[in-house]
């Protein structure tokens, strides 16, 4: 049975180190990535630690006519995971069409392929964005979507619900929408990590940037609110295991396991962490001192969110390994190691300095 699957957005964040599980885990990979908000040098760290050499299209997934041309190409996908959209909170609040195009036509474009091309299996990189801000926490797959806090959240709902509508009227493919919730890390090797293209707006790059002396103060965005420390609550999960569940979502399919044609699940540790304890976490992992500050609360933040993951653990048997402990120490080996490179991998945010 073909094991060929492509993962679109694949020289991103949580796209490499996916590319990585899904090679460990015996399948063919096929990536297609127009690097418009990540480089390519990213592959070179996926093949040093698979030692396998991996393709890469350089297409706009919103150009039909190229995407087509890919699925022309390679025949007997047997899945396909797709990550490639925008993720910037702030962009999207001030350019809501940007998103709107890009993250909405190119899922249309891989959905019309998926259709087309009779790919069995698909996944689908959502967020725990779309539960808003939830009555309740922790949140199960059940819990409400409310209103979007933002654009960026308005496409991962509208992706979700347009992909449950292609699911009713599309017999040939499963779907599973992977909701995550705050990625964080880097795999062990510091080969692969977060590469911001601007100044960051994640709190773990943020902290690592931090410590480093690339920005000089972080600041803590609100320490009033009703939490135990008064800043808001996340669940961080180590990119390592968020990118095993996509490998596990796929065999859940590819084994028929699945209980209907579009299912949810959340891929969250269950454990909810406030800023203020993250940034000690940062601290006491590494020995560094942080300079920061707390400030004004920021527009748009959810107040506390974190996941009850027992259904992924009970139907994918997914068991996340790492703790924030691991997440900080990771992140802030991969923030010393893209320090040291040599500029011709041509990072982004090598660029900017
Ligand atoms: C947001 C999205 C999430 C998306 C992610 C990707 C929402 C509600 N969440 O996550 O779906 O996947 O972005 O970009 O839309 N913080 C500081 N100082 C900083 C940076 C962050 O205090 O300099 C705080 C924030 O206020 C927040 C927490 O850290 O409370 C986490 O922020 P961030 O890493 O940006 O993630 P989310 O906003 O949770």
């Amino acid at each position: 049975m073909s094991k060929k699957v492509l993962v679109t957005g694949g020289t991103g964040y949580i796209g490499s180190h996916t590319l990585v599980d899904l090679i460990e885990n015996g399948y063919d990979v096929i990536s297609v990535d127009n690097n418009s908000r990540s480089t390519i040098g990213m592959l070179e760290g996926v093949e040093k630690i698979t030692g396998k050499k991996i393709k890469n299209y350089k297409v706009d997934l919103c150009n039909i006519d190229e995407t087509r041309a890919i699925f022309e190409e390679n025949s007997s996908i047997i899945g396909v995971i797709h990550f490639a959209a925008y993720k910037a909170v702030g962009e999207s609040v001030e350019k809501p069409l940007l998103y709107f195009h890009n993250n909405m036509q190119s899922l249309i474009n891989v959905m019309q392929c998926i259709q087309d091309f009779n790919i069995p299996n698909f996944v689908f990189s959502s967020s725990c964005t779309v539960y808003g801000n939830p009555d309740k926490i922790p949140v199960t797959e059940e819990t409400p979507r409310k209103q979007a806090e933002s654009p960026y959240g308005l496409t991962k709902q509208m992706g979700e619900q347009m992909i449950e509508s292609f699911a009713a009227s599309n017999n040939k493919t499963n779907s599973i929408l992977l909701r995550y919730f705050n990625p964080a890390g880097a795999h062990a090797s510091a080969l692969i990590g977060e590469l911001p293209i601007d100044r960051p707006q994640n709190l773990t790059p943020v902290i690592t940037q931090t410590a480093i002396g690339k920005i000089s103060q972080l600041t803590v965005f609100g320490n009033d609110y009703a939490t135990r420390d008064g800043s808001c609550i996340r669940d961080m999960i180590h990119v390592c295991d968020l990118a095993h569940a996509h490998t596990l979502a796929l065999n859940y399919l590819i084994e028929g396991k699945n209980k209907s044609n579009c299912e949810v699940f959340n891929i969250g540790s269950g454990d909810g962490i406030t800023v203020l304890e993250s940034i000690k976490a940062f601290e006491e992992t590494t020995g560094e001192k942080l300079n920061y500050v707390i400030g004004p609360r920021r527009p748009g933040d959810v107040i506390a969110i974190y996941a009850n993951n027992d259904k992924a653990k009970k139907e994918l048997g997914w068991i996340p390994k790492y703790d924030i402990k691991d997440i900080m120490h990771s992140a802030w080996k991969w923030e010393q190691y893209i320090e040291k490179l040599p500029t011709h991998l041509d990072l982004p945010n090598k660029r900017l300095n």
